[in-house]
Protein backbone atom coordinates (compact mmCIF):
# COMPACT_ATOMS: atom_id res chain seq x y z
CA UNK A 1 0.00 0.00 0.00
CA UNK A 2 1.10 3.41 -1.09
CA UNK A 3 2.12 5.83 1.49
CA UNK A 4 0.22 9.64 1.94
CA UNK A 5 2.84 12.08 0.76
CA UNK A 6 3.16 13.28 4.64
CA UNK A 7 3.37 10.42 6.55
CA UNK A 8 7.01 9.60 7.83
CA UNK A 9 9.19 7.23 6.36
CA UNK A 10 9.65 4.21 8.41
CA UNK A 11 12.40 3.65 10.23
CA UNK A 12 13.92 0.40 8.72
CA UNK A 13 13.70 2.25 5.19
CA UNK A 14 15.55 5.36 5.90
CA UNK A 15 17.74 4.09 8.37
CA UNK A 16 20.43 1.03 8.08
CA UNK A 17 22.07 0.06 11.17
CA UNK A 18 24.35 1.81 12.40
CA UNK A 19 28.17 0.20 11.71
CA UNK A 20 29.37 -0.83 14.84
CA UNK A 21 32.95 0.21 15.86
CA UNK A 22 33.84 -3.24 17.15
CA UNK A 23 31.28 -6.52 17.24
CA UNK A 24 33.85 -9.02 19.49
CA UNK A 25 33.17 -12.78 18.43
CA UNK A 26 34.08 -15.57 21.23
CA UNK A 27 34.31 -19.73 20.31
CA UNK A 28 30.91 -20.98 20.10
CA UNK A 29 29.34 -23.31 22.40
CA UNK A 30 30.11 -26.02 20.34
CA UNK A 31 34.02 -25.42 20.81
CA UNK A 32 34.02 -24.68 24.33
CA UNK A 33 31.84 -28.11 25.21
CA UNK A 34 34.69 -30.73 25.23
CA UNK A 35 36.58 -28.56 27.39
CA UNK A 36 33.12 -27.98 30.02
CA UNK A 37 33.00 -32.15 29.68
CA UNK A 38 36.87 -32.21 30.98
CA UNK A 39 35.90 -30.04 33.54
CA UNK A 40 32.62 -32.04 34.46
CA UNK A 41 34.56 -35.23 34.61
CA UNK A 42 37.75 -33.47 36.48
CA UNK A 43 35.27 -31.91 39.12
CA UNK A 44 38.23 -29.55 39.06
CA UNK A 45 36.55 -25.29 39.12
CA UNK A 46 39.45 -23.41 39.81
CA UNK A 47 43.06 -22.98 41.62
CA UNK A 48 45.05 -24.10 38.52
CA UNK A 49 43.21 -27.00 37.02
CA UNK A 50 44.21 -28.95 33.94
CA UNK A 51 42.63 -26.71 31.35
CA UNK A 52 44.62 -24.07 32.84
CA UNK A 53 48.08 -25.40 32.86
CA UNK A 54 47.24 -26.51 29.56
CA UNK A 55 46.28 -22.58 28.59
CA UNK A 56 49.22 -21.30 29.59
CA UNK A 57 51.24 -24.14 28.08
CA UNK A 58 49.72 -23.36 25.11
CA UNK A 59 50.70 -19.77 25.27
CA UNK A 60 54.21 -20.34 26.60
CA UNK A 61 54.46 -22.31 23.14
CA UNK A 62 53.94 -19.28 20.90
CA UNK A 63 57.69 -17.70 21.93
CA UNK A 64 60.17 -19.03 20.38
CA UNK A 65 62.53 -18.57 23.30
CA UNK A 66 61.33 -20.69 26.77
CA UNK A 67 58.95 -18.52 28.33
CA UNK A 68 57.09 -18.24 32.09
CA UNK A 69 53.16 -17.61 30.92
CA UNK A 70 51.19 -16.74 34.54
CA UNK A 71 47.33 -16.21 33.57
CA UNK A 72 45.74 -13.77 35.76
CA UNK A 73 41.77 -12.65 36.07
CA UNK A 74 42.68 -9.67 33.41
CA UNK A 75 45.40 -7.26 31.99
CA UNK A 76 45.44 -4.61 34.50
CA UNK A 77 45.75 -6.84 37.50
CA UNK A 78 48.43 -9.01 36.03
CA UNK A 79 50.23 -5.02 35.60
CA UNK A 80 49.49 -4.36 39.02
CA UNK A 81 50.72 -7.88 40.71
CA UNK A 82 53.98 -7.84 38.07
CA UNK A 83 55.17 -4.46 40.01
CA UNK A 84 54.61 -5.71 42.98
CA UNK A 85 56.11 -8.69 42.21
CA UNK A 86 59.23 -6.22 41.23
CA UNK A 87 59.62 -5.00 44.86
CA UNK A 88 59.61 -1.29 43.87
CA UNK A 89 59.77 0.91 46.61
CA UNK A 90 56.48 2.27 47.04
CA UNK A 91 54.97 5.43 48.90
CA UNK A 92 57.24 8.02 47.06
CA UNK A 93 58.64 6.43 43.59
CA UNK A 94 57.20 7.31 39.84
CA UNK A 95 56.67 4.54 37.90
CA UNK A 96 56.70 6.37 34.01
CA UNK A 97 54.17 5.36 31.58
CA UNK A 98 52.95 6.99 28.39
CA UNK A 99 49.86 9.70 28.47
CA UNK A 100 49.02 7.89 25.41
CA UNK A 101 47.45 4.74 26.83
CA UNK A 102 44.21 3.65 28.11
CA UNK A 103 43.62 4.22 31.76
CA UNK A 104 44.17 0.99 33.37
CA UNK A 105 48.18 1.23 32.99
CA UNK A 106 47.93 4.19 35.38
CA UNK A 107 45.17 2.61 37.48
CA UNK A 108 47.61 -0.79 37.73
CA UNK A 109 50.49 1.93 38.85
CA UNK A 110 48.19 3.50 41.75
CA UNK A 111 46.92 -0.19 42.46
CA UNK A 112 50.47 -1.22 43.07
CA UNK A 113 51.13 1.77 45.29
CA UNK A 114 52.93 4.28 43.26
CA UNK A 115 52.94 7.07 41.18
CA UNK A 116 52.03 7.40 37.35
CA UNK A 117 54.65 10.06 35.81
CA UNK A 118 53.45 10.74 32.39
CA UNK A 119 56.02 11.10 29.63
CA UNK A 120 54.98 11.99 26.34
CA UNK A 121 55.53 9.60 23.02
CA UNK A 122 57.16 9.66 19.79
CA UNK A 123 54.39 11.54 17.19
CA UNK A 124 54.93 8.72 14.79
CA UNK A 125 55.32 5.76 16.39
CA UNK A 126 52.75 6.71 19.13
CA UNK A 127 55.25 4.96 21.71
CA UNK A 128 57.60 6.16 24.41
CA UNK A 129 60.46 6.46 23.24
CA UNK A 130 63.72 4.47 25.36
CA UNK A 131 66.00 7.64 24.18
CA UNK A 132 63.45 10.38 25.07
CA UNK A 133 63.63 8.70 28.50
CA UNK A 134 66.64 8.13 29.21
CA UNK A 135 66.94 11.89 27.78
CA UNK A 136 65.13 12.99 31.60
CA UNK A 137 68.71 12.62 32.72
CA UNK A 138 69.18 13.44 36.48
CA UNK A 139 65.69 13.71 37.13
CA UNK A 140 65.22 9.87 36.23
CA UNK A 141 66.14 9.55 39.79
CA UNK A 142 62.56 10.09 40.64
CA UNK A 143 61.72 6.95 38.91
CA UNK A 144 61.92 3.55 39.64
CA UNK A 145 60.64 1.54 36.63
CA UNK A 146 58.77 2.23 33.39
CA UNK A 147 56.14 0.84 31.44
CA UNK A 148 55.95 1.25 27.87
CA UNK A 149 52.73 0.43 26.21
CA UNK A 150 52.38 -1.01 22.63
CA UNK A 151 49.69 1.05 20.66
CA UNK A 152 46.89 -0.90 19.93
CA UNK A 153 49.06 -3.83 19.80
CA UNK A 154 51.97 -2.15 17.20
CA UNK A 155 55.14 -3.90 19.44
CA UNK A 156 57.60 -1.14 20.28
CA UNK A 157 61.37 -1.47 19.14
CA UNK A 158 62.18 -4.45 22.67
CA UNK A 159 66.25 -4.53 21.67
CA UNK A 160 66.30 -0.98 22.72
CA UNK A 161 64.33 -1.24 25.76
CA UNK A 162 66.54 -4.11 26.35
CA UNK A 163 69.28 -1.65 26.54
CA UNK A 164 67.56 1.59 28.30
CA UNK A 165 67.09 -1.21 31.72
CA UNK A 166 70.99 -1.88 31.16
CA UNK A 167 72.32 1.39 31.26
CA UNK A 168 69.52 2.75 33.17
CA UNK A 169 69.18 0.28 35.95
CA UNK A 170 65.41 0.44 35.81
CA UNK A 171 63.27 -1.81 35.64
CA UNK A 172 60.59 -2.23 32.32
CA UNK A 173 57.41 -4.05 32.13
CA UNK A 174 55.74 -4.23 28.64
CA UNK A 175 52.02 -3.62 28.66
CA UNK A 176 51.53 -5.12 25.39
CA UNK A 177 47.56 -5.70 26.27
CA UNK A 178 46.43 -5.52 22.86
CA UNK A 179 49.65 -7.78 21.34
CA UNK A 180 48.45 -10.78 21.79
CA UNK A 181 49.19 -11.52 18.01
CA UNK A 182 52.75 -9.74 17.95
CA UNK A 183 54.33 -10.51 21.48
CA UNK A 184 56.86 -13.55 20.28
CA UNK A 185 59.45 -12.07 22.54
CA UNK A 186 59.04 -11.72 26.46
CA UNK A 187 62.49 -11.10 27.09
CA UNK A 188 61.14 -7.75 28.72
CA UNK A 189 57.80 -9.04 31.14
CA UNK A 190 55.13 -8.23 29.22
CA UNK A 191 51.71 -8.01 30.00
CA UNK A 192 48.52 -9.02 27.17
CA UNK A 193 44.91 -9.10 28.19
CA UNK A 194 42.45 -11.56 26.86
CA UNK A 195 39.70 -9.06 27.23
CA UNK A 196 36.53 -10.11 25.05
CA UNK A 197 37.56 -7.08 23.01
CA UNK A 198 41.10 -8.08 21.59
CA UNK A 199 41.92 -10.42 19.02
CA UNK A 200 41.90 -13.75 21.34
CA UNK A 201 39.72 -13.28 24.20
CA UNK A 202 38.24 -15.25 26.83
CA UNK A 203 36.07 -13.02 28.56
CA UNK A 204 38.18 -11.24 31.15
CA UNK A 205 41.47 -12.96 31.55
CA UNK A 206 45.08 -11.33 30.92
CA UNK A 207 48.61 -13.20 31.25
CA UNK A 208 52.28 -12.32 32.26
CA UNK A 209 54.66 -13.87 29.99
CA UNK A 210 58.25 -13.40 30.89
CA UNK A 211 61.54 -15.31 30.76
CA UNK A 212 62.39 -14.07 34.15
CA UNK A 213 61.15 -17.37 36.57
CA UNK A 214 61.56 -15.58 40.31
CA UNK A 215 58.84 -13.11 38.56
CA UNK A 216 56.78 -15.72 37.18
CA UNK A 217 56.88 -17.65 40.89
CA UNK A 218 56.12 -14.01 42.47
CA UNK A 219 53.46 -13.00 40.05
CA UNK A 220 51.70 -16.67 40.74
CA UNK A 221 51.84 -16.61 44.41
CA UNK A 222 50.34 -12.94 44.23
CA UNK A 223 47.32 -14.34 42.42
CA UNK A 224 47.11 -16.75 45.20
CA UNK A 225 46.87 -14.87 48.38
CA UNK A 226 50.95 -15.26 48.68
CA UNK A 227 50.35 -18.97 49.70
CA UNK A 228 53.82 -20.23 49.44
CA UNK A 229 52.53 -24.47 49.98
CA UNK A 230 50.75 -23.86 52.96
CA UNK A 231 47.53 -21.96 54.08
CA UNK A 232 49.30 -19.47 55.46
CA UNK A 233 49.90 -16.05 53.17
CA UNK A 234 53.27 -15.13 53.43
CA UNK A 235 52.66 -11.14 52.34
CA UNK A 236 49.90 -9.68 51.33
CA UNK A 237 48.00 -10.84 47.93
CA UNK A 238 44.59 -11.08 46.43
CA UNK A 239 42.79 -13.36 44.34
CA UNK A 240 43.33 -13.11 40.94
CA UNK A 241 43.11 -16.64 39.08
CA UNK A 242 41.54 -17.94 36.37
CA UNK A 243 38.75 -20.34 36.58
CA UNK A 244 38.51 -23.83 34.79
CA UNK A 245 35.75 -21.82 32.96
CA UNK A 246 37.34 -19.39 31.88
CA UNK A 247 40.23 -21.22 30.47
CA UNK A 248 37.71 -23.52 28.68
CA UNK A 249 37.04 -20.85 26.51
CA UNK A 250 40.69 -19.92 26.22
CA UNK A 251 41.70 -23.14 25.15
CA UNK A 252 38.58 -22.84 23.03
CA UNK A 253 39.77 -19.43 21.29
CA UNK A 254 43.61 -21.06 20.88
CA UNK A 255 41.66 -23.94 18.92
CA UNK A 256 40.65 -21.92 16.57
CA UNK A 257 43.02 -19.09 16.48
CA UNK A 258 45.00 -19.84 12.99
CA UNK A 259 41.67 -19.35 11.65
CA UNK A 260 40.71 -16.57 13.25
CA UNK A 261 43.78 -14.75 12.60
CA UNK A 262 43.21 -15.21 9.07
CA UNK A 263 39.61 -14.45 9.18
CA UNK A 264 40.94 -10.54 11.06
CA UNK A 265 43.62 -10.31 8.55
CA UNK A 266 41.22 -10.63 5.26
CA UNK A 267 38.57 -8.06 6.97
CA UNK A 268 41.76 -5.64 7.63
CA UNK A 269 42.61 -6.37 3.64
CA UNK A 270 39.02 -5.14 2.80
CA UNK A 271 39.17 -2.21 4.55
CA UNK A 272 42.69 -1.19 3.57
CA UNK A 273 41.63 -1.89 -0.38
CA UNK A 274 38.63 -0.02 0.19
CA UNK A 275 41.20 3.18 1.66
CA UNK A 276 43.32 2.81 -1.13
CA UNK A 277 44.03 6.62 -2.36
CA UNK A 278 42.75 8.20 0.53
CA UNK A 279 46.16 9.18 1.93
CA UNK A 280 44.77 11.38 4.61
CA UNK A 281 43.60 7.81 6.27
CA UNK A 282 47.35 6.27 7.89
CA UNK A 283 47.16 2.61 9.25
CA UNK A 284 49.60 1.74 11.77
CA UNK A 285 52.77 0.05 10.17
CA UNK A 286 52.05 -3.08 9.09
CA UNK A 287 48.58 -3.20 10.77
CA UNK A 288 46.55 -5.94 9.15
CA UNK A 289 49.84 -7.21 6.70
CA UNK A 290 52.04 -8.58 9.06
CA UNK A 291 50.24 -8.05 12.41
CA UNK A 292 46.73 -8.22 13.50
CA UNK A 293 44.66 -6.31 16.45
CA UNK A 294 41.29 -5.99 17.05
CA UNK A 295 40.51 -2.27 16.21
CA UNK A 296 41.40 -0.28 13.81
CA UNK A 297 43.12 3.16 15.25
CA UNK A 298 43.99 5.54 12.15
CA UNK A 299 45.67 8.92 11.68
CA UNK A 300 43.73 11.56 10.09
CA UNK A 301 44.74 15.18 9.47
CA UNK A 302 46.21 16.91 12.54
CA UNK A 303 42.85 17.77 14.54
CA UNK A 304 40.32 16.02 12.22
CA UNK A 305 38.73 13.35 14.55
CA UNK A 306 35.92 15.47 16.12
CA UNK A 307 34.96 16.67 12.66
CA UNK A 308 35.05 12.80 11.15
CA UNK A 309 33.43 11.44 13.99
CA UNK A 310 30.78 13.85 13.21
CA UNK A 311 30.33 13.23 10.06
CA UNK A 312 30.43 9.63 10.32
CA UNK A 313 28.03 9.45 12.59
CA UNK A 314 25.44 11.38 10.82
CA UNK A 315 26.20 8.65 8.57
CA UNK A 316 25.58 5.62 10.49
CA UNK A 317 29.09 5.27 11.22
CA UNK A 318 30.34 4.28 14.80
CA UNK A 319 33.59 5.52 16.05
CA UNK A 320 35.59 5.26 18.98
CA UNK A 321 38.54 7.78 20.42
CA UNK A 322 39.50 4.31 22.24
CA UNK A 323 42.10 6.51 24.40
CA UNK A 324 39.81 9.23 24.96
CA UNK A 325 42.04 12.64 25.33
CA UNK A 326 44.73 10.73 26.98
CA UNK A 327 45.11 8.74 30.21
CA UNK A 328 46.55 11.91 31.87
CA UNK A 329 43.24 13.64 30.82
CA UNK A 330 41.20 11.62 33.25
CA UNK A 331 39.68 13.19 36.64
CA UNK A 332 41.63 10.41 38.06
CA UNK A 333 44.88 11.27 37.39
CA UNK A 334 45.09 14.87 37.17
CA UNK A 335 47.10 15.58 40.45
CA UNK A 336 50.23 13.23 38.93
CA UNK A 337 53.39 14.03 37.62
CA UNK A 338 53.70 14.70 33.80
CA UNK A 339 56.01 16.11 30.84
CA UNK A 340 54.85 18.37 28.51
CA UNK A 341 52.77 16.37 26.53
CA UNK A 342 52.26 17.74 22.71
CA UNK A 343 52.38 14.59 20.67
CA UNK A 344 50.12 13.01 23.28
CA UNK A 345 47.80 16.15 22.53
CA UNK A 346 47.84 15.83 18.91
CA UNK A 347 47.12 12.38 18.68
CA UNK A 348 43.85 12.42 20.86
CA UNK A 349 42.71 15.26 18.07
CA UNK A 350 43.93 13.04 15.07
CA UNK A 351 43.74 9.37 15.54
CA UNK A 352 40.25 7.41 15.67
CA UNK A 353 39.42 4.03 16.46
CA UNK A 354 36.95 2.90 13.26
CA UNK A 355 34.61 0.38 12.77
CA UNK A 356 36.73 -3.22 12.27
CA UNK A 357 35.47 -6.78 13.57
CA UNK A 358 36.60 -10.32 12.22
CA UNK A 359 32.97 -10.69 10.31
CA UNK A 360 32.64 -7.11 8.88
CA UNK A 361 31.05 -7.17 5.41
CA UNK A 362 31.83 -5.82 2.23
CA UNK A 363 28.80 -3.58 2.62
CA UNK A 364 29.73 -1.97 5.72
CA UNK A 365 33.22 -1.40 4.60
CA UNK A 366 31.96 0.48 1.37
CA UNK A 367 29.62 2.96 4.11
CA UNK A 368 32.42 3.55 5.89
CA UNK A 369 34.78 4.42 2.81
CA UNK A 370 32.22 6.46 2.00
CA UNK A 371 31.64 8.04 4.67
CA UNK A 372 35.08 8.52 5.05
CA UNK A 373 35.05 10.21 1.27
CA UNK A 374 32.50 12.61 2.35
CA UNK A 375 34.22 13.76 5.61
CA UNK A 376 37.48 13.78 4.19
CA UNK A 377 36.25 15.91 1.18
C1 LIG B 1 46.95 -0.43 26.90
C2 LIG B 1 46.06 -1.26 27.78
N1 LIG B 1 46.52 -1.67 28.97
C3 LIG B 1 45.77 -2.43 29.78
C4 LIG B 1 44.49 -2.82 29.43
C5 LIG B 1 43.66 -3.60 30.40
O1 LIG B 1 43.28 -4.89 29.99
P1 LIG B 1 42.16 -5.67 30.78
O2 LIG B 1 40.85 -5.18 30.27
O3 LIG B 1 42.40 -7.11 30.44
O4 LIG B 1 42.35 -5.39 32.22
C6 LIG B 1 43.97 -2.44 28.19
C7 LIG B 1 42.64 -2.85 27.79
O5 LIG B 1 42.17 -2.61 26.70
C8 LIG B 1 44.78 -1.63 27.35
O6 LIG B 1 44.33 -1.20 26.16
Amino acid sequence: MALPQSAPRPQAETAPAPVAVARPRLPNAEAIVPYLQRIDEARWYSNFGPLLIELEQRLADRFARPTQVITVANATQALTLSLKAMDLPVGGAHVILPAWTFVATAHAVVQAGLKPWFVDVDPDTWMLDPAAVAALGPKLRDACAVIPVAPFGRMPDVDAWLAFRETTGLPVLLDAAAAFDTLADARLPSVVSLHATKVLGLGEGGFLATEDLALAARVRELTTFCFRGSRQSQAPGTNAKLSEYACAVGLAAMDGWPGERLRWMRAAQMLRIALIGRPQVRFQPGWGADWVTSVCTVGLPAGAAAHVTQVLREDGVDTRQWWDRGCHASPAFADCRREPLPATEALAASTLGLPFSIDMDAGEVARLAAALQRALA
